[in-house]
């Protein structure tokens, strides 16, 4: 089979590709490579930047520098394929406040013209979408405990109300991929589904303060440097470890039900931040420094997924707990602390 990756460089996308070249089918890595987050956490090196590109070459997965905002040039790199996978993406809050063009072109035209070539092509796709979908409203609902925010019911499924609370220019452009995705499956019978992706973390991942708190995390505390949390670091997720959000996409490519699904640890995988940062510490022997700063617009604090329906439709569950899921992401950062350097 043929595999396209849109974003293939990037966190998820690179655990993709992986997944398909070792099962041996052909990959195709889609990536701009403008790697504008790198730019933003300070790990700029050419190590960094090139890292997921050089791993992925010595699979065998063949590297396309494309951008997913030009139609015709994903056009002619899908041909062929009997599966895509849509990764690319302007994944962050932060950004999308300050930049809604780069939100807008990349999250809205991007998966525009991705779920365009689907239909020109025939081809099943999935779509990755977030939790945020559901809105920072969650946040007036939650009770705080010594170290973390709790909520009754603790799992939030497909069937909440979206967009509650401040809509930033991120809720807008992920929810928006998932209309036209909606609408691309009523109208035009594509085979396709949106992924409400919780909190994802794994090797690979050059995690900052904009995205990618668990790397960010383990990242600061290997290297020494004090970590920053915005407001009171009691926030939850049900983190998933990424090779599990692969099987999650495999899974669709075989069951084909179209739809919305959050795809994240469920209970027995949330943590908070200060949960997170006090198991960092315990795998390295030593609790890392933690400086307290205001809370960010737009931030949600709390989101565990009710996973019933990807376990039901798509015959999906993780298998990673968070403890073993560190402690690889540890490993694999300890190993290459060189990308990391400012
Ligand atoms: N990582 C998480 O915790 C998380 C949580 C929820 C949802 N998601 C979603 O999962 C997807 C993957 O996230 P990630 O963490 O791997 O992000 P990432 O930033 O690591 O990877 C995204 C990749 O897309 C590429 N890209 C950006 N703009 C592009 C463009 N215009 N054309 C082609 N390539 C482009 C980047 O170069 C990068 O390699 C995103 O849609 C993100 O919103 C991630």
């Amino acid at each position: 089979m043929r595999v396209l990756v849109t974003g293939g460089c990037g966190f998820l996308g690179s655990h993709t590709c992986e997944f398909y070249a070792k099962r041996g089918d052909q990959v195709v890595s889609y990536d701009n490579m403008t790697k504008y987050e790198l730019k933003r956490t300070g790990y700029g090196s050419d190590k960094a930047r090139d890292y997921n590109w050089n791993l992925l070459s010595g699979l065998g997965v063949e590297m396309v520098r494309g951008d997913v905002r030009d139609f015709e040039y994903l056009l002619e790199n899908a041909r062929g394929c009997d599966f895509i996978i849509h990764t690319a993406a302007q994944p962050a809050m932060t950004i999308s406040i300050e930049d809604p063009d780069l939100d807008f072109s990349t999250n809205v035209l991007g998966t525009y013209n991705v779920l365009a070539v689907a239909k020109e092509l025939r081809v099943p796709v999935v779509y990755c979408s977030s939790i945020h979908v559901y809105g920072n409203a969650i946040n007036d609902t939650l009770i705080e405990s010594d170290t973390r925010y709790l909520r009754t019911p603790a799992e939030i499924d497909e069937s909440h109300p979206l967009l509650g609370g401040l809509v930033t220019p991120l809720h807008a452009s992920k929810r928006t991929g998932e209309i036209y995705l909606q609408s691309f499956v009523d109208t035009y019978n594509i085979e396709a589904a949106s992924f409400r992706l919780t909190g994802l973390y794994g090797t690979r991942q050059f995690g900052g303060e904009d995205h990618g708190w668990v790397a960010n995390f383990a990242i600061r505390s290997v290297l020494g440097w004090p970590i920053t949390l915005f407001g009171t670091g009691k926030q939850v997720r049900d983190i998933l470890f990424a090779p599990d959000a692969v099987a999650a996409f495999h899974a669709f490519y075989e069951t084909r039900k179209p739809g919305v699904y959050n795809i994240g640890g469920g209970h027995a995988h949330s943590i908070s931040l200060q949960e997170c940062i006090e198991l960092i510490g315990d795998i390295l022997g030593k609790q890392p420094a933690v400086a307290l700063k205001d809370k960010r617009l737009g931030d949600l604090w709390y989101f565990i997924c009710d996973i019933s329906k990807a376990r039901t439709e798509l015959g999906w569950q993780p298998k990673v707990a968070p403890k073993e899921g560190v402690e690889r992401l540890i490993e694999w950062i300890s190993d290459n602390q060189d990308c990391f350097q400012l």
